[in-house]
């Protein structure tokens, strides 16, 4: 049977080829087909280019990952040598490698935990998946069968492994695919904007879901809830910055339930938000924490999950009856992996980044606010190095667009033919540069911006979108 190939690019091009024999993951595949592949050919600080040579600036790190930039020679030098000293190595059975064990060392020092210990993998999916493994084998190890329910939130993005995916509150991350499995709850996203009831003020918005949460506790069962999980400030269900005084009375409510606090750092750790962690920069405690992306600056994969002592206990105890803990990847603690990670931890502090990052969302903010007041414009809104502008059909009431308009699709489109990576989700356009942007990036993202809303604007006015 002849392929299924509706785009005709000249036959042996990259393009052709793409369209011949690549799945791409997290693509609308009919409309790829139709429309073919964009190619990065290559890239440099925070610049990539397509095959033809054209430069766009990087305005979404890669997917929230590549925090350093491109080309950075140092990350390159130790992923060399390290490639060439001791290529593969395992953690399993007690065996281990130097770079495994300094990265532990770096992390594990540096999480606000004590005594913490470090697990590697290699995405923000299997992180997560560890995350539920642990809660399952913690609780039924220290006696609690029963306490092993996880409550994630609605637009909340842990990963798209079974168990992953299922923490993942997105309906694209579950229809067809089964999922949530059973055990998985979830709760209010803390949007104000897109959440609050009219005449709800943010501290009531708040009240409401903190009451949600209280009765979804009472409604299963503490005693059947081992943990919640929570991304400080969400990234790809929308860049959502929650209220003030959110976390401090979530976190009140699961401590006087004895429910954990997964932390999942996978986008906000490593400067993200002007500091080292996330959760320190929205004053949450967290009792377990997973990481990937800029641990590693994505010049490689690699992937951590942080545990606190009383959690490492339990396994010990667990393995005197059982044996081996059944747990782990081929590529834990990957020495060329590891090696890269660590060196990036150290860059970090050695060019004093998370100031950096801080300093620079000064700016980064003040230009995601120099839209709020466009027509087309519902929120700005964001914290650090993150942000996102949400496009409305009625800027007075916050109708959103019908989805099946692609409004966010051709504002993230427009961007592109200016010369800038954006991405849509939906219809906020999400910005995630890398760390090491300096102020002219900024303007210069800004700029392009700024002239691929005025098109979005144009052509929504054509194409009678708008409904004030
Ligand atoms: C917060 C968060 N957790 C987990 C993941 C999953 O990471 P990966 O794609 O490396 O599996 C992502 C990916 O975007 C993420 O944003």
């Amino acid at each position: 049977m002849a392929k299924l190939l509706h785009n005709e690019f000249p036959p042996g091009s990259l393009h052709a080829k793409d369209l011949e024999y690549v799945l791409h993951p997290t693509t609308n595949l009919a409309a790829h087909l139709e429309n073919g592949p964009t190619v990065t050919a290559r890239a440099e600080g925070v610049y990539i280019y397509d095959d033809n040579g054209k430069q766009y600036l990087e305005g979404m790190a890669g997917l929230w990952c590549t925090a350093l930039g491109y080309g950075e020679e140092e990350l390159i030098r130790v992923a060399t040598e390290q490639m060439r000293k001791l290529s593969y190595s395992q953690l399993f059975a007690g065996r281990t490698n130097e770079p495994s064990v300094l990265l532990a060392e770096k992390l594990c020092n540096m999480v606000p935990m004590e005594n913490a210990r470090a697990f590697f993998g290699l995405s923000g999916s299997d992180a997560n998946d560890t995350q539920v493994k642990l809660m399952r084998y913690y609780n039924n190890a220290r006696g609690k069968p029963e306490k092993k329910k996880i409550i994630a939130r609605n637009r909340g993005y842990h990963g798209v492994t079974l168990a992953s995916g299922s923490l993942t509150g997105l309906p694209a991350f579950h229809k067809h695919f089964d999922l949530p499995i059973d055990g998985i709850l979830h709760t209010d996203a803390p949007h104000y904007y897109r959440g609050h009831r009219p005449g709800e003020s943010e501290p009531q918005f708040v009240n409401r879901l903190v009451s949600n949460l209280e009765k979804m506790i009472h409604r299963e069962g503490a005693d059947t809830i081992a943990a919640f999980i929570a991304e400080p400030v969400p990234g790809a269900g929308g860049v959502i910055v929650p209220p003030e005084g959110y976390y401090e009375k979530v976190q009140g409510l699961l401590s006087a339930h004895d429910i954990l606090f997964i932390d999942d750092e996978v986008i906000n750790g490593f400067g993200r938000l002007g500091e080292p962690f996330g959760a320190t920069a929205m004053g949450i405690k967290p009792d377990t924490m997973s990481f990937a992306k800029a641990i590693s600056s994505a010049y490689l994969p690699m992937s951590a999950v942080t545990v606190p002592e009383f959690l490492f206990e339990t396994l010990v105890d667990a393995s005197r009856e059982l044996g081996n803990f059944g747990h782990g990847f081929t590529y834990s603690g990957h020495p060329v992996c590891a090696a890269v990670a660590l060196r990036t931890l150290e860059i970090y502090e050695e060019r004093d980044l998370y100031a950096h990052a801080a300093k620079i969302s000064v700016p980064f903010q003040a230009g995601l606010q120099s839209f709020a007041g466009d027509d087309l414009v519902g929120e700005a809104r964001g914290k650090g190095l993150i942000g996102a502008i949400e496009l409305v059909a009625n800027k007075e009431t916050g109708e959103p667009f019908s989805p099946t308009a692609g409004v966010g699709a051709y504002c993230a489109a427009a961007a592109q033919r200016r010369g800038l990576i954006v991405r849509n989700l939906g219809d906020s356009l999400a910005f995630c540069p890398p760390i090491i942007i300096d102020d002219s990036h900024v303007n210069e993202m800004f700029d392009k911006f700024r002239g691929a809303l005025d098109d979005t604007t144009q052509w929504a006015r054509e194409q009678k979108l708008q409904t004030s």
